[in-house]
């Protein structure tokens, strides 16, 4: 059977090995998908190990290591070089490994396709400048919002961002501490690791417009408090990221496999059990 496995510590609790046979299953392949925990210092020999000698010909990887994955791979898509993150390893033709991250594109494609979000003239706010914001802020901007705004708790991290992205007329940063008095948003991204660190963010009613959807790149617990946040300050809608890990899913599906997974009854009877 084909390997593939998801890297993460902790990962016990990872949807990821069923939602890649549920993809299997629709185009009759039989594939091996198991969930392989590594502490940090021991996750590039393990993926060494997985890809050399166990015959693994995809991964993916989570928390904590999706700076780890970018760092040991061989080639880099454009959208993982721009994170600085990878969340699939590939095995090329010839052994080495290639990185790539699809999380933009799967949070876009989450809101737009699935949510039914026309984010063209929006005005955006992006909540935290690490990892998980780095993946998904070039996809946002390319999805047409009019501006990007990006705040975070260190303000360097969310300059440096807004550099990279390097379009001053549309994504600029503002200050934590300035929550309050910057007006309203059409679209609140939380990318932050608060709710999974069980810390608790404490955001003004104020940032919420009339047409607003709140989206936490999180799901399941981790993104209860933004959502109530986001409910309770009249957001229009709001969404947890488990349509994005759906669609990251069926990205990595598509490169391993060539195929393209419909993610609709996946998305279905996850968020039925988790509701
Ligand atoms: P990830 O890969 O999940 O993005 P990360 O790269 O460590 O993890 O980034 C965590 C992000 O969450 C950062 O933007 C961090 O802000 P700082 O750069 O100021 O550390 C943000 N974050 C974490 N806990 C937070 C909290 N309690 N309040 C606000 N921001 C928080």
């Amino acid at each position: 059977l084909a390997q593939f496995a998801v890297f993460g510590h902790p990962i016990a609790h990872s949807l990821s090995p069923q939602i890649h046979q549920a993809f299997a299953q629709q185009f009759g392949i039989a594939l091996q998908y198991r969930t392989i925990d590594a502490a940090p210092d021991a996750f590039a020999d393990a993926v060494r190990r997985f890809f050399a000698q166990e015959d693994g010909r995809g991964a993916n990887v989570t928390l904590p290591h999706k700076h780890a994955a970018f760092a040991l791979a061989d080639e880099r898509s454009q959208a993982a070089t721009r994170a600085g993150t990878a969340n699939v390893l590939t095995r090329l033709a010839d052994g080495r490994l290639a990185a790539h991250n699809t999380d933009g594109a799967a949070m876009v494609r989450d809101l737009t396709d699935r949510h039914d979000l026309d984010l063209r003239g929006h005005d955006a706010l992006l909540l935290g400048a690490g990892g998980a914001a780095r993946a998904v802020a070039w996809s946002l901007f390319e999805a047409g919002v009019s501006t990007l705004t990006i705040v975070n708790r260190s303000p360097e991290a969310a300059d440096a961002l807004a550099d990279a992205i390097g379009e001053p007329a549309r994504v600029h940063t503002r200050y934590w501490d300035d929550l309050g008095h910057i007006g309203s948003f059409d679209l609140v991204v939380n990318a932050t690791s608060a709710g999974t660190l069980g810390q608790s963010l404490t955001l003004p009613f104020s940032l919420i417009g009339s047409r607003a959807a709140c989206y936490d790149l999180g799901y399941g617990p981790s993104a209860f408090g933004f959502l109530a946040w986001a409910r309770a300050a009249g957001a229009r809608y709001a969404h947890d990221g488990l349509g994005m890990l759906v669609e990251q899913a069926a990205d990595a599906f598509q490169l391993w496999h060539g195929r393209r997974p419909d993610t609709g009854p996946v998305y279905q009877s996850l968020s039925t059990r988790s509701s």
